[in-house]
């Protein structure tokens, strides 16, 4: 089965953007790091990275019947796009949501996520681990051995 890792506005700038907060390593550093780790698992991934909040939305749509889930990080957009939030309820493909950062301990405004209801969990705080959990899950899932 086919799992779709998005990365939204301003995650092609790992390793250069806030290294403190987000690492040393590369968007390309962690595609190596996800399609290594999927091998183990025997799970196909894609990934797409876009700035744009309307390339977000056509890659969810575009996702429908093409992938079984999505393990999405919306960047700031996870903070206030509706647009987004509407696009996920639009298909009928699972999201995990995930974020390398800990947004429930960082400013208030990352508190709020306008798309967590709409998917079917959120992992944020363990770099690229949060990833590869969200993977893990849906790996667990299709085995039917979720606990
Ligand atoms: C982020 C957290 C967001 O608040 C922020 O706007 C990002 C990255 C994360 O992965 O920690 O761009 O989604």
């Amino acid at each position: 089965r086919n799992f779709l890792v998005i990365n939204g506005p301003n995650l092609n700038r790992l390793g250069k953007r806030e290294p403190g907060i987000y690492g040393a390593h590369t968007l390309e550093d962690l595609e190596e790091e996800l399609v290594s780790f999927s091998k183990e698992l025997l799970l196909d991934i894609s990934f797409k990275q876009s700035n744009n909040e309307g390339d977000l939305i056509d890659f969810i749509h575009e996702a429908e019947g093409e992938f079984s889930g999505i393990v999405l990080n919306a960047g700031a957009y996870t903070h206030y796009s509706y647009a987004i939030r509407d696009a996920i309820a639009s298909v009928d493909v699972p999201v995990i949501e995930v974020h390398l950062s800990n947004v429930h301990a960082r400013e208030e405004f990352r508190r709020e996520s306008v798309i967590a209801p709409v998917t079917i969990g959120q992992i944020s705080g363990f770099g690229f681990d949060s990833y590869k959990l969200a993977l893990q899950v849906f790996h667990n899932q299709q085995k039917g051995e979720t606990l």
